[in-house]
């Protein structure tokens, strides 16, 4: 028979999530987990519990022998770090829903984890109350694995669909912020920052590769035009910020954040709003699709519920993939489909493109899609140019052995009548 375990809880943080996790706890006891004590920044804040149970004092709950289980849920990623390292160091279990200081110090929290035989748990950093994570970890050997490629910003996609919807970028923002659903910071979210350190944390339990979230291609949301929104209208896409991992024919590993025109039957065409979903492909069973709320109090509690839940019975990441013997390594051995939009033809150099399928002119704003070497992209002068738009077409990726030669290249970009 399993016995639970009971937790003795230390709490940082009494914002959207942490107020959560405590309103849930006290209508849960079932769940054998109780907080003793919680730090906060700013005591003089009035707050919905009793002003016993507050602290602005690290050590009075990383020092207290009886805490066996911190949850961090602040939003001061270098803050989170010395609360989560020092917890992982004095061997008290924790869960942490930052995202972004997980995703910058992946490679030390795992070795900490192995170091001082302690759980570390993070459902809720990604995709909020979609169980990806455990999935990854438990379900999908890496060998069957193909591709994720997922909504995981819900802040985003609640921009993105409702500036579809008429609003302007502005409002649509400050509706997400009012919502509770954008970061604190709203950079994170709309240069896409948030989405490529979940993409971090994903390629380390889908592949087993421990990456850096520079290490991976990113554009957020914030260079799209209306230009852009009447071009997908007029091809029925959708515009969805996504985050993708591919593996190659090669054994090597793609990752990379990038709006993207979606169609119509893929399941991210529907996923609206702040909801995220997440396409899983994998040789034996195809596609499958995980869909639910990526933010928010509630549905982000509910992660931070099933990790602290799952430490009763003391699960713990085991990194398999991580510690395989071959391992798999990430490449820009390919190329991209890609839209591009943009003022001036002088802000672009057409040449770096391999392919070109069509481009478009008008007085207002230019485009051209095409096939790009992602290093080219990347390196491209017009890469950080606020006002060039870049939008992967769907079916973005194409692998080197399938893109031919220099002649079709000068060829197609004869047909298109470019000089
Ligand atoms: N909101 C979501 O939907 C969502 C979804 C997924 C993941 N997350 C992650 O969950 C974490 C918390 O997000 P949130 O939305 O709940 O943030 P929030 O509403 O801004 O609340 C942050 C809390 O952290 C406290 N805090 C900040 N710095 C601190 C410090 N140095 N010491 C002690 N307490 C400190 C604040 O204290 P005061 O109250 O005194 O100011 C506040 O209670 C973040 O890592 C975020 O990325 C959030």
């Amino acid at each position: 028979m399993i016995t639970h375990k009971r937790l003795t809880i230390g709490l940082f943080g009494f914002g959207v999530v942490g107020e959560g996790i405590y309103q849930v706890l006290q209508q849960t006891p079932s769940l054998n987990a109780s907080i003793k004590k919680v730090c906060i920044k700013h005591p003089e804040k009035k707050r919905n519990a009793d002003a016993g149970l507050f602290t602005t004092n690290y050590d009075e709950i990383l020092n207290d022998p009886e805490i066996n289980l911190i949850v961090e849920l602040i939003d001061d990623a270098d803050e989170a770090y010395k609360i989560v390292t020092t917890s992982l160091k004095n061997k008290k279990s924790v869960v942490s829903a930052n995202k972004k200081m997980i995703a910058e110090h992946l490679a030390e929290l795992v070795g900490l984890q192995q170091e001082h035989d302690v759980s570390f748990l993070y459902e809720a950093a990604v995709c909020g109350s979609i169980p990806i994570i455990r999935n990854l970890e438990e379900y999908y050997d890496n060998d069957l694995l193909q591709s994720i490629s997922g909504i995981v910003n819900g802040s985003t996609n609640y921009i993105l669909t409702k500036i579809g919807e008429g609003l302007s970028y502005k409002e649509s923002l400050l509706q997400a912020q009012q919502l509770g659903f954008a970061e604190s910071n709203p950079k994170l979210d709309v240069e896409g920052f948030d989405a490529v350190n979940k993409l971090t944390i994903l390629l380390a339990h889908a592949y087993g590769v421990v990456s850096k979230p520079e290490d991976h291609v990113r554009i957020g949301i914030t260079r799209l035009q209306q230009s852009d929104a009447s071009y997908a209208k007029e091809k029925n896409f959708e515009i969805k910020l996504t985050a993708q991992t591919i593996k190659l024919s090669n054994g090597k590993v793609a990752g990379f954040v990038l709006p993207q025109f979606v169609t119509r039957d893929s399941q991210l065409y529907n996923v609206k709003n702040e909801y995220n979903g997440v396409i899983i492909e994998s040789k034996l069973a195809d596609k499958q699709f995980l869909y639910g709320k990526g933010a928010g109090r509630f549905p982000t509690s509910s992660a931070v519920i099933s990790d602290i839940s799952a430490l009763t019975y003391d699960y713990r990441y085991e990194y398999k993939k991580i510690s395989r013997h071959e391992q798999y390594v990430l490449t820009n051995a390919y190329f991209l489909r890609v839209y591009v939009s943009f003022n001036d033809w002088a802000e672009v150099n057409r040449w770096d493109f391999e392919q070109v399928f069509e481009f478009h002119s008008t007085d207002e704003r230019q485009y051209i899609t095409g096939l790009i070497q992602v290093d080219k992209l990347r390196n491209a002068k017009w890469f950080n140019d606020s006002s060039v738009s870049i939008i992967l077409l769907p079916e973005a990726v194409v692998e080197n052995e399938a893109v031919v030669g220099q002649t079709l290249k000068k060829a197609s970009l004869q047909l298109a009548g470019v000089n």
